[in-house]
């Protein structure tokens, strides 16, 4: 199947509202999804595996392509095109084994499903497979990446951390994505990218905002296993212990998370999105996204959450967890 010709899915239908539609009044919603690992290896050619993407190619081959399927993809958009949206994060591993070919294929996809004033993204470990020019590869989405203050029009690599203001929420992305050994999928944020969050987090605390961070690797220490970890994960709550934040969102693991990182005076939420694309049997690693309410409330904001998981004998979406949780102002 051709990307970006969808066969159930009317790119048409994915309704956003503007941030301002309810004039700051009432909830604004959001919805979370991640690891579509959405790209086509086909036509990929010998040369372009000779690296650490020959495993990552392999696997492709004889597992990933019958797990990761475009038309559940196209499942979990009809049902969540049923909402009218705020925003829609995503939380990396869009492609495979991020080559040029990949990324071209999401820019299309990203194209038809909406404008980078309405989507957030940031890019994955599988997005930044191998060393290459970023600029050909998730460079190319760098419009539905880069913080509201730069021209993404000249396509330079994004720069993280980014932020993005929409109504009252702070969305800041930030990236974990960098290549790594065979048989390995850490991630890292770097010191510099930790110091600029910290600054952000306090821009947008005095800002008033409900600051959510997007990441791809789970943050916590029960997020992953030893060859999955975020490696500077430490670091990271500190920071956020430090300087707080609203809601963490995050990818990587391919199943749902609700938890929260605490400290003696912070509880803050942080949700995991399974992978958007999984057929599978097993009830904990099968398609699923994430919605949310965000609303001002006097003692701060109000946050409810849904996250919605395939059926597979009805082949539709039903609520999986709900919860509501009133979040003091920052
Ligand atoms: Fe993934
Ligand atoms: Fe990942």
């Amino acid at each position: 199947m051709a990307i970006g010709k969808f066969g159930r899915y009317d790119t048409g239908m994915m309704k956003f509202l503007p941030p301002s539609a309810n004039n700051g009044v009432g909830p604004v919603r959001i919805a979370h999804i991640s690891d579509p690992h959405l790209s086509d290896l086909s036509g990929v050619s010998w040369q372009q595996l000779l690296s650490k993407r020959i495993l990552g190619y392999l696997s492709w081959r004889f597992s990933r392509r019958h797990i990761q399927r475009l038309d559940i993809l196209d499942k979990l958009l009809n049902d969540l095109s049923s909402n009218e949206l705020g925003h829609l994060l995503i939380s990396g591993d869009l492609t495979h084994i991020g080559t040029a070919a990949e990324c071209r294929q999401v820019r299309s996809w990203l194209s038809d499903l909406g404008t980078a004033e309405n989507i957030s993204l940031i890019p994955g470990n599988h997005d930044y497979y191998t060393k290459d020019d970023i600029s050909r590869t998730f460079g190319l989405w760098s419009d539905y990446i880069a913080s509201d203050s730069v021209n993404s029009d000249n396509h330079k690599p994004p720069l993280f951390p980014s932020f993005r203001q929409r109504g009252p929420l702070a969305i800041i992305g930030l990236s974990t994505a960098l290549p790594t050994s065979p048989f390995f999928a850490t991630g890292e944020l770097g010191q510099k990218q930790i110091q600029d969050l910290e600054q952000l987090l306090v821009k947008t605390k005095k800002m008033g905002l409900f600051r959510i961070v997007m990441l791809h690797h789970g943050p916590l220490q029960t997020s992953n296993k030893f060859r999955k970890r975020l490696r500077d994960a430490h670091e990271f709550r500190q920071s956020i212990v430090s300087h707080g934040a609203e809601l963490i969102v995050h990818g990587h693991g391919h199943y749902p998370v609700w938890d929260f990182l605490q400290s003696d005076k912070l509880k803050i939420p942080v949700i995991g999105a399974a992978s958007a694309s999984v057929l599978s049997t097993s009830t904990s690693k099968r398609s699923g996204y994430n919605l949310y309410e965000i609303e001002r409330i006097p003692e701060g904001w109000s946050l409810r959450v849904q996250s919605r998981r395939l059926e597979i004998e009805a082949e539709s979406y039903s609520v999986l967890k709900e919860f509501e949780l009133n979040l003091p102002a920052a």
